[in-house]
């Protein structure tokens, strides 16, 4: 995890988002080495869905309604005074940052954040949240009732998982040791139904839910 800087609204980067093209593969790898946060055995599986994704389209196979889905981020610093213009800045401009999610085949309407990354230079800047609010988007268009997240616990990790509690994720549960010996799984979780959550642990004041035992 890179020490990136917590946004503030006069940091902010405005950015258009788009679907995934195949020109994004190479510097969205780039994005994914340079964030320091993603092992090479989850990059290599980041990259197999963004190729995946990118075959589907190539061959225009109608995509699954709830497969896995992407959009990329662009900055929108170019000013662009016709479709045309704007087609092209769309197709050329460096990519920032992309999101992937989809639905939960196991589940009837949660979805899984699967990847989210956001060129370090560019972090704190809004990007992951505006990826973040359309993917949301989309998944309450689609009738989803849940969005899962699954992060690290290490200590690097706290930037992200600020960043979900900032966009207003819950904790909802740890598996300890997950990763590593002392690397737990952290769950997020964000309810589209205006169903309450229960916090699992609040790491901002150190206490945990109460929780009544479970009777098997
Ligand atoms: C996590 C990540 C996608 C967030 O994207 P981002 O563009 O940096 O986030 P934003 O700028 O949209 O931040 C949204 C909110 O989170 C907060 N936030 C973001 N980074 C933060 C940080 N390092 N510390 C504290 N808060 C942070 C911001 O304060 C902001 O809230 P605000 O709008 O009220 O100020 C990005 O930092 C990243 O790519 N990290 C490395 C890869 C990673 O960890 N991916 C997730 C794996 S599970």
């Amino acid at each position: 995890m890179t020490s990136s800087s917590p946004a503030s609204s006069s940091k902010r980067t405005p950015v258009r988002l788009r679907e995934l093209q195949a020109t994004d593969r190479a510097p969205l790898e780039a994005i994914l080495r340079a964030t320091g946060s993603f092992p090479e055995n989850e990059i290599t599986v980041a990259l197999e869905l963004i190729d995946e994704s990118l075959a589907k389209t190539a061959v225009k196979a109608a995509p699954l309604p709830d497969d896995y889905r992407f959009l990329v981020a662009l900055p929108a610093r170019a000013v662009v005074d016709s479709a045309v213009a704007e087609a092209a800045v769309q197709r050329t401009a460096p990519v920032i940052g992309y999101v992937c999610w989809g639905q939960n085949p196991m589940s009837d309407g949660v979805f899984d954040l699967y990847w989210i990354a956001v060129d370090p230079t560019l972090q704190g800047g809004g990007t992951g949240q505006a990826l973040m609010a359309a993917a949301e988007a989309d998944v309450a268009a689609r009738g989803g009732r849940m969005i899962l997240v699954e992060t690290g616990g290490k200590a690097s990790y706290a930037p992200t998982r600020r960043f979900y509690q900032r966009i207003g994720y819950v904790e909802i549960a740890r598996l300890p040791d997950f990763f590593r010996p002392g690397d737990d799984k952290v769950i997020y979780a964000r309810r589209l139904d205006g169903v309450a959550l229960q916090h699992r642990s609040d790491e901002s004041s150190g206490s945990m839910a109460t929780e009544a035992p479970r009777v098997l």
